[in-house]
């Protein structure tokens, strides 16, 4: 949700922090702010809207100082307005708090403090954070927010500074993610790792319940009892230039161009051509374990539920064992039954996901066994599942999610056959057959990648259209849901996505000349029944779109525009079906000029509930 930062080092602060909030701005940009100690002064400047803004005011009105802390918000209390705008302070104006998450409590903890003469300037719940801090402080700024925090019910990730104990920021968290970055003689708090790599790869994630306290000469760790912590640092392969854009016009398109190679690295050293095998020791749950499972339980949320709907129709079609799928934030609340034999996996590109963590909380109480597939290395969700299999994907900055998308296809798609193997579905001759077939899908989506104008051209013709309805069936409905979703979320144009058969039982009555139907028909298992209900679209006038196979002759007749695609194994055409799918929402947002990277509303990392 949104984004903290501090910084203690000899670099500009201000221009350090600045940086800092742009690599988090995908997190929430709704206000952004900062604050910096100059002597014993905390200058705050704060602004309504983008990093670009507060850049602009900053510009105009330079601030100065020693070190400070920053934040990109995503409102949840209080709407987004510079009042509103982190960060907070308490009554003195002598500390400061930058904070991601929700303070359920705040409203009755307001009135206390109100009541003991607190006097409030905003409508967020994260102000009273600053002034419980101040009720507590009697010259140790850690011990007060230690105290402070205990009065906290919700999720938060918090860093304070005070002018009464200079060079000092204090950061503590519950729920959303903290990473302390160890620099040479600088020394970093914030939500993630993007802002850090150009400064530092060694970095140590805070846990739920840890506080940290970051001086110029170096980082100590306390439990919130005020224990001392010895903390492991870990060392973050992504490079600094991986968070540009790499002269693409929006990092969304970038990320859609990455996506074969993404595949190829997903896959690598994971499957030989040799054996056939799938090598997937790495996961951390043993064969014996994985032997014995009756049933897989997916969890997940928007675009991963849609990844998690594909790992359905692949385990199924592989495994053979029954496989449910299911929105995390529905999940965590319902009495679910689960078996030791079950295996739940957790899909989350940020590993972050509030609903998607807490669903893991939920069912490890159950026992079974527990996979995360994520691509945020030592997130929250890979840190807590039994066993991780991570995506390698690199950092992902448009809040649309594309890559991560397909290299979680990949994942399932590797998982899968792993299983297959374990569990003797599939032989030698045949698991060789799918890899070999996996092994040729990267050059395929290049195919399709080199041949956009088309694209554009059907985004002009159709970006003036107020609705549309994405229809595909088997594996190919999760993608006709992910289609829609995409669309939805970068052009605000209303799409739903549906089974191709489903149709005729409600959503033909939208069908006129202002519905287009994007249809997804490659030659596979139901080709046939998607062909007759393409007809019964026809039959009511409808303007039919369809991804089909490039050597397809026979679709032409059945529909108005056909998006050739190259032939594939009838399993693996998702990883396919979802790039003109992709190109199509990018194209058509971009021309109604929305911001692409940063969709109104949305935020890339969904940390509270
Ligand atoms: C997809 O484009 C959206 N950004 C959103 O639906 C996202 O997929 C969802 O919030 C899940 O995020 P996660 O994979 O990081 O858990």
């Amino acid at each position: 949700m949104c984004g903290i930062i501090g910084y203690i080092g000899s670099k500009n602060v201000v221009s350090v922090l600045l940086d800092g909030l742009k690599k988090l701005e995908y997190r929430g940009y709704d206000s952004a702010g900062i604050a910096v100690v100059n002597g014993n002064r905390i200058q705050v400047r704060r602004v309504k809207g983008k990093i670009s803004s507060l850049e602009k005011s900053l510009q105009e009105k330079p601030i100065r100082g020693s070190y400070g802390v920053g934040h990109t918000r995503w409102a949840t209390h209080g709407r987004p307005s510079e009042d509103n705008a982190h960060p907070h302070r308490d009554c003195t104006g002598t500390l400061v708090v930058v904070h991601n998450g929700i303070i359920e409590n705040y409203l009755s903890l307001k009135e206390k403090l109100n009541k003991e003469g607190h006097r409030f300037r905003t409508e967020t719940d994260t102000e009273v954070i600053a002034h419980l801090i101040e009720k507590y402080y009697n010259s140790s700024l850690e011990k007060a927010v230690q105290k402070a925090i205990k009065r906290l019910e919700g999720a938060f990730a918090i860093a304070v500074l005070s002018t009464k104990e200079s060079g000092k920021i204090v950061a503590a968290k519950v729920g959303p993610p903290a990473v302390v970055g160890l620099g040479k003689k600088e020394f970093f708090i914030s939500s993630d790792i993007n802002p850090l790599l150009s400064h530092t790869q060694k970095v140590v994630f805070l846990e739920d319940k840890e506080i940290v306290v970051i001086k110029g000469d170096g980082a100590k760790f306390f439990d919130f009892e005020g224990k001392s912590l010895e903390k492991k640092a870990d060392h973050i392969s992504w490079s600094p230039l991986m968070v540009e854009k790499r002269g693409f016009k929006h990092f969304m398109l970038k990320e859609i161009f990455e996506q074969p190679q993404v595949v190829r690295d997903t896959l690598n050293g994971r499957m030989s051509l040799d054996s056939g095998k799938v090598l997937l020791d790495e996961i951390g749950i043993s064969p014996q374990i994985l032997k014995n499972i009756k049933k897989v339980i997916i969890i997940a949320c928007g675009t991963s539920y849609h990844a998690g709907l594909v790992g359905k129709y692949l385990i199924e079609s592989l495994v053979q064992i029954p496989v449910d799928v299911e929105f995390a934030s529905e999940y965590r609340y319902r009495d679910f039954i689960l078996d030791k034999e079950d295996l739940v996996i957790v899909i989350s590109q940020s590993g972050e996901t509030a609903d998607s963590l807490a669903a893991l909380r939920a069912v490890k109480k159950k026992k079974p066994s527990s996979l995360a597939i994520c691509n945020v290395v030592n997130s929250s969700i890979s840190r807590e599942a039994e066993g991780v299999l991570y995506t390698h994907a690199g950092p992902e900055i448009g809040v649309a999610a594309t890559k991560t998308f397909s290299a979680q296809m990949a994942a399932l798609a590797l998982f899968s056959l792993y299983l297959a193997q374990i569990k003797r579905r599939i032989n030698r001759k045949e698991s060789l057959s799918y890899l070999q077939d996996l092994q040729r899908v990267p050059h395929k989506m290049e195919k399709i990648l080199n041949q956009t104008d088309f694209l554009q051209k059907l985004s002009l013709q159709f970006s003036s259209f107020s609705h549309f309805l994405y229809l595909g069936r088997w594996i190919n409905f999760p993608i006709a849901l992910e289609g829609a979703l995409k669309l939805k979320e970068i052009s605000y144009i209303h799409a739903e996505g549906y089974p191709g058969g489903e149709m005729k039982h409600g959503p033909i009555a939208l069908i006129d000349e202002k519905m287009p139907t994007l249809a997804i028909v490659p030659k596979d298992r139901v080709y046939e029944k998607m062909l007759s209900n393409l007809s019964e679209i026809k039959t009511r006038i409808g303007y039919i779109l369809a991804v089909a196979f490039e050597n397809d002759k026979e679709i032409h007749k059945k529909v108005d525009i056909v998006i050739p695609i190259p032939s594939v194994n009838p399993l693996f055409t998702p990883f396919l079906t979802t790039l003109p799918l992709q190109l199509f929402a990018y194209y058509i947002a971009s021309i109604r000029g929305a911001d692409v990277d940063q969709p109104r509303n949305l935020a890339k990392s969904v940390t509270v509930e």
